[in-house]
Formats: structure tokens, sequence, C-alpha cells
């Protein structure tokens, strides 16, 4: 087996991009909810470095939880199909809400649970995602805070997988097409 890295065509946003992103995006979003207590909800697996360097940003008062939510099979072509496989733990009526993604794509993952989480009466819902891919997107849903949009290319680490490898990349890259055409 290769070292992972070797499995890397190009590094598309580095560690230091990526730094200085997620801080513009805590100051905003504190400045945003100046005074309020917020709910947080990283959507896993993919969000979990995003959501621990975006917390450590934020200075209001905030509570995180986590869901699990899984669309996609262990390809790389989307099947479409929601699953919810771990709901969040807080209440969440009349609080105002962030949900922390990864990536928004075809859009169905966070369309589906914005409008879950919708029925639990909120005061407000966020999406912050990392990336934004706006050429893929099928679902009529849009990002309110956006690290980097991105490419319609095959993007791994910094939390984002192929086949469940790569998350621990600590910067975005291309993943060589050899890697998953074999
Ligand atoms: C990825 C990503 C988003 C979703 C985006 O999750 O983390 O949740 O796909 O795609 P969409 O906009 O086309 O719905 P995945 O199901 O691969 O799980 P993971 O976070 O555990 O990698």
């Amino acid at each position: 087996m290769s070292e992972m890295r070797e499995d890397v065509l190009k590094v598309l946003i580095s560690e230091e991009e990526i730094k200085r992103r997620v801080k513009e995006l805590g100051k905003q979003i504190t400045e945003d909810f100046a005074g309020k207590d917020i709910v947080v909800v990283s959507v896993l697996k993919g969000s979990v470095m995003f959501m621990a360097d975006l917390l450590r940003e934020i200075d209001v008062h905030t509570e995180i939880d986590f869901m699990v939510c899984s669309s996609y099979g262990s390809g790389v072509v989307s099947t479409g199909a929601v699953k919810m496989l771990k709901d969040i733990f807080l209440p969440i009526e009349g609080r105002d809400v962030i949900i922390v993604e990864d990536i928004l794509d075809t859009g169905k993952t966070l369309h589906y649970i914005k409008d879950y989480l919708w029925a639990r009466k909120p005061n407000s819902i966020q999406i912050c995602t990392l990336l934004d891919k706006p050429e893929r997107r099928q679902a009529d849903i849009n990002a309110d805070y956006i690290g980097f949009v991105v490419p319609d290319e095959f993007v791994i680490g910094y939390g984002l997988d192929y086949d469940e490898h790569y998350r621990n990349l600590p910067y975005i890259g291309v993943l060589k097409p050899s890697v998953y055409s074999e």
C-alpha cells in the first residue's frame, strides 16, 4: 500500500488557507450572533475537523451536538437517498441553530436535515459549510456561511473521505483518479 499522501493529485486548499478562512468565519458568526446562546450541530463524519476548528473561533455562548446522516455508499457517486443514523440530543425549540457541514454538493443531505430540524420549531437555522460545489446542486438549498467554493473535482482531506479514508489529511486535496478507477 502506498503512503496516503502519494494518492493526492494536488493540494486544492492548504492548511494555512483553511486556518485563515475558518478564523474569518468564526469572527463573522461571533458578530452575527452577539449576545445569543446558539446550538451548533455538526453533521458527522465529514465535518469533524471543521467543527473542532470553527468552534474555537466562535466567541458567543454555544452548545454543541452531533448528527449522523448518510447519503453516499462507499463509491464516488451519490445514491441520493438520505438516511438519519443518529439524531441530536439537545432540544432546539426557540433556539438559533447553525448546521456545520464539510461540503454542500447536490444539497440533498442539507435539504433533508434542515427540514428535519425545522419541525422542532427552532428560532432560526443557518448553514455553515466549509466547501460549496454549486455546479452539482440538485436540491433548492444554499449555505449562509461558505468557506470555499470548489470546482467539481473529487476532494478529500480535512474530514472529507474517499471510501472512509483520507479524512486525516490536514489540507483539502484532489484524489488521483487512478485511486478510484482501480
Ligand atoms: C457527505 C458530506 C455531506 C454530504 C454532501 O457526507 O459530509 O454530508 O455528503 O452531499 P450532498 O450535498 O450531495 O447531499 P457522507 O454521506 O459522505 O458522509 P460523511 O460525512 O461521513 O463522509
